[in-house]
């Protein structure tokens, strides 16, 4: 087997100083005793998943079951939940079966010294909100790499909101928040799953004619909610004006994510942008109507070709989820639609269509993006595929 960082005890309590990336290869540095260097080899990496009985949870159980890096040693939820089979604590609610191979495993609590955390390197996280922020930081403090799909961290000044494809570079951010808060492990969050859809659309545009004002309407799945979510008096023959805190979220999340980071902090960018958020009657994808200012002024074809062209970052980072494609272009009149294209590129990949003229603005168009897939589990698995091509975990 070859020595890797990870294989060897990497992220404990020894401080990653410093690497250097070429074709894989990597010189880690350590304080303290001399390291190997390493060559990632792909060599099965333990992931313990919290939240795993969850809408979020269960997508991360589909997407772990035959990943080629990650190993599923450990699951965690409620006290409800803690002590039964997943099979028995899980509400399934997935298309595909329960996996196999998860289906007897026992749930722990969401504590950092279960025995069925001890050996995992990576935790998911798809806890709710409300206790997701804690726990997380529990696990960061044992020495976890923690990949998060809650609000809670997201805003912090030292805790990135990563996307591989938008902001690779935001990674950098890691150093200073282990000096920080002085941990071993990590915290990296997802964006909240419209924000995700729109930044990864919206990313191609901005890097090539830049962002000056956006306006957004979402039209957002049912299980964005989680499980159980709206009941169906709620939801059926409607659509709901109203998910809380989104809009802020949204409006926050999304400048921070197509800022910059730099000398151990995040810039903004600077565009503007207001948000609509609405639940509508689908299961799946959550679709945006989105309505933009340049900066330099483009046609419609001008803004197709950019996203065409857009280069498939994921992919080429080596990525083993990465889709073909992380933006790509339906020229159809009247598509993107969530049952057609939320899971084209297997739900990684955000769909564009309808680029046309604005008459207020400049340019508008219509994105769809899956949002417990890219949105949520698989964006954290994506993340996590980036530290270990990266050297941080
Ligand atoms: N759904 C989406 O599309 C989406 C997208 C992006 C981000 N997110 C975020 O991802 C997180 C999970 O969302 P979700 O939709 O999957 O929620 P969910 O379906 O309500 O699942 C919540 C999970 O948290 C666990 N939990 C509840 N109370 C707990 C406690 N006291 N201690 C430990 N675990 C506890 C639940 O376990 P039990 O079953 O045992 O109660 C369950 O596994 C949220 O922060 C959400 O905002 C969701």
């Amino acid at each position: 087997m070859v020595e890797v960082g990870f294989v060897t005890g990497a992220i404990g309590r020894s401080s990653l100083v410093g690497f250097s990336s070429r074709n894989n290869e990597r010189a880690v540095q350590r304080r303290g005793r001399a390291r190997v260097v390493m060559a990632y080899d792909g060599s099965p990496v333990k992931v313990g998943v919290l939240g795993c009985t969850g809408s979020v949870g269960q997508r991360f159980m589909t997407l772990l079951e035959d990943h080629p890096w990650f190993d599923v040693v450990g699951l965690g939820a409620s006290p409800r939940s803690a002590g039964k089979k997943y099979n028995d604590a899980v509400s399934w609610k997935q298309a595909s079966a329960i996996p196999e191979k998860m289906k007897e495993i026992v749930v722990s609590e969401c504590v950092p010294d279960a025995p069925a955390f001890k050996d995992a390197m990576i935790i998911f996280s798809g806890l709710d909100n409300t206790f997701a922020g804690d726990i997380e930081d529990e696990f960061a403090k044992a020495g976890k790499a923690v990949f998060s799909n809650a609000k809670n961290h997201r805003m912090d000044d030292d805790v990135p909101i990563l996307i591989p494809t938008v902001n690779a570079s935001h990674l950098d951010i890691i150093e200073a928040q282990r000096k920080n808060k002085d941990i071993p492990g990590f915290i990296i969050t997802n964006a909240n799953c419209s924000t995700t859809a729109m930044s990864i659309g919206l990313k191609p545009i901005h890097e090539k004619f830049g962002l000056e004002k956006v306006i957004v309407s979402t039209m957002q799945a049912i299980s964005g909610a989680g499980y159980p979510g709206l009941s169906s008096m709620d939801i059926f023959d409607n659509v709901v004006p109203h998910i809380g805190g989104e809009e802020g979220k949204m409006e926050t999340e999304a400048k921070k994510i197509l800022g910059t980071c730099a000398d151990g902090s995040f810039q903004d960018a600077d565009f503007m942008i207001s948000a609509m958020c609405n639940r509508v009657h689908v299961i799946d994808g959550h679709t945006e109507a989105v309505s933009m200012q340049l900066k330099t002024k483009a046609t419609p074809e001008e803004v197709i070709d950019a996203i065409r062209s857009y280069p498939s970052i994921a992919k080429s980072l080596g990525l083993p989820s990465a889709p073909a494609k992380d933006v790509d272009y339906n020229d159809a009149p009247d598509r993107p639609q969530p049952r057609l294209d939320r899971m084209v590129g297997n739900g990684y990949t955000v769909t564009i269509g309808r680029v046309r003229e604005c008459n207020v603005l400049d340019i508008k168009l219509v994105l769809l993006g899956h949002n417990t897939i890219v949105g949520a589990a698989g964006g954290s698995i994506l993340n996590a595929e980036l530290c270990c091509v990266k050297g941080l975990v």
